[in-house]
């Protein structure tokens, strides 16, 4: 045992909105159909908020969640980091909103806009908080309401994204938890991925061919993203000097099955042991991997005292990844 301050996972929890979108719903907007979108990404269905529900509405029942499930109060709060690139309002960020709401006033909060990978992002945040004593218990958040700037008559975006949030309660422990992190970003490749619109580059929407929406180049960012997320994985073994098959969960982003499976099978590892969410709720962004992780502890796949790797690849270019035992 060392005087290394670990933080540990004390609750995770999740959230969906009510609204399902479904393959076909989508077949009957835009020429797709449920055939095309689960061969090529394994998504059946997504999620959508309702008119009026909000990043934070979403962000608000995930944490619930999560505090109850680590038996922690709001005001023992310490940190809120959260993760999203589609906050309610410009400002103030959704982590105040949040804070706000849940009746955890005074403690620090703010956002990390790190695209689909901003969950590792703020968790690595947390992480480095906890490690350096300045936090003791730490809520951090993944949530998103993509569905809110997606070209609807656009078919390869609309398909692919969803709605949907994540949180995870961390406690400083003296015994385990997140044992590295590992964050990379290349701004180099921005237009395959990106929002062009903004408050400082002005909203121009007559220079994009449309409004506020997600454009991406599917097939280019698929190829980055098989390739950074096989050498963050290789770096985040290395680091830790474990051999791939000590890993016993994969909780990879979910954007695209054929994404994971890649990265599952660098790691030598069965789809098995591989948490797969996809399916249910599409690319929820930031909050992807803490559905998937909350799915995994909540179904008893995941227990106390394994080895987890968490990894994410996102607009920026940003990836990540989180290796840690449960
Ligand atoms: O979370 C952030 C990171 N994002 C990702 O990881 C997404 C990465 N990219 C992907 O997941 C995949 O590239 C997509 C699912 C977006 C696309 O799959 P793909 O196998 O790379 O297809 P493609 O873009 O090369 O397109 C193949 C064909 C094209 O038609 P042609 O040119 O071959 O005639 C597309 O026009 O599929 C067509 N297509 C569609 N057809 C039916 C594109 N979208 C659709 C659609 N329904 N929704």
């Amino acid at each position: 045992m060392t005087d290394r301050i670990y933080a540990r996972i004390a609750g995770t929890g999740s959230y969906l909105p009510a609204q399902v979108l479904t393959n076909e719903d989508l077949a009957q907007r835009v020429e797709t159909s449920d055939e095309w979108i689960r061969t090529r990404t394994g998504i059946r269905q997504r999620h959508v908020a309702a008119e009026g529900e909000t990043t934070v509405d979403l962000a608000y029942q995930a944490s619930l969640r999560a505090l109850e499930a680590a038996g922690v109060q709001p005001e023992e709060i310490d940190l809120i980091v959260l993760g999203t690139t589609t906050p309610d309002l410009i400002f103030p960020s959704s982590a105040c909103l949040l804070q706000h709401r849940l009746g955890a006033n005074g403690c620090p909060a703010f956002d990390v806009n790190a695209a689909c990978s901003g969950f590792v992002y703020a968790l690595t945040v947390a992480d480095k908080f906890i490690q350096s004593g300045a936090a003791k218990t730490v809520l951090v958040v993944g949530a998103e309401t993509l569905t809110r700037m997606l070209d609807w008559s656009d078919r390869s975006t609309c398909v692919l994204f969803g709605d949907g949030a994540g949180a995870v309660v961390l406690k400083a422990d003296s015994e385990t938890g997140i044992l590295s992190t590992h964050l990379h970003a290349d701004g180099g490749k921005k237009e395959l991925l990106w929002n062009p619109v903004g408050v400082s580059a002005g909203f121009k929407p007559e220079e994009h061919n449309a409004g506020v929406r997600v454009l991406m180049t599917g097939n280019e960012v698929f190829k980055h993203a098989v390739k950074a997320l096989d050498s963050v994985v290789e770096e985040t073994l290395e680091a830790n000097g474990l051999d791939r098959h000590e890993i016993d969960w994969l909780i990879p982003h979910q954007a695209n099955l054929r994404i994971i499976e890649a990265t599952a099978k660098r790691l030598d590892m069965p789809m098995e042991r591989v948490i797969v969410t996809v399916d249910k709720h599409g690319n929820t962004s930031s909050g992807s991997v803490p559905l998937a992780l909350d799915e995994a502890v909540r179904s008893g796949k995941v227990q106390r005292g394994q080895l987890l790797l968490l990894e994410a690849f996102g607009g920026g270019f940003t990836w990540g990844s989180a290796l840690l035992r449960y």
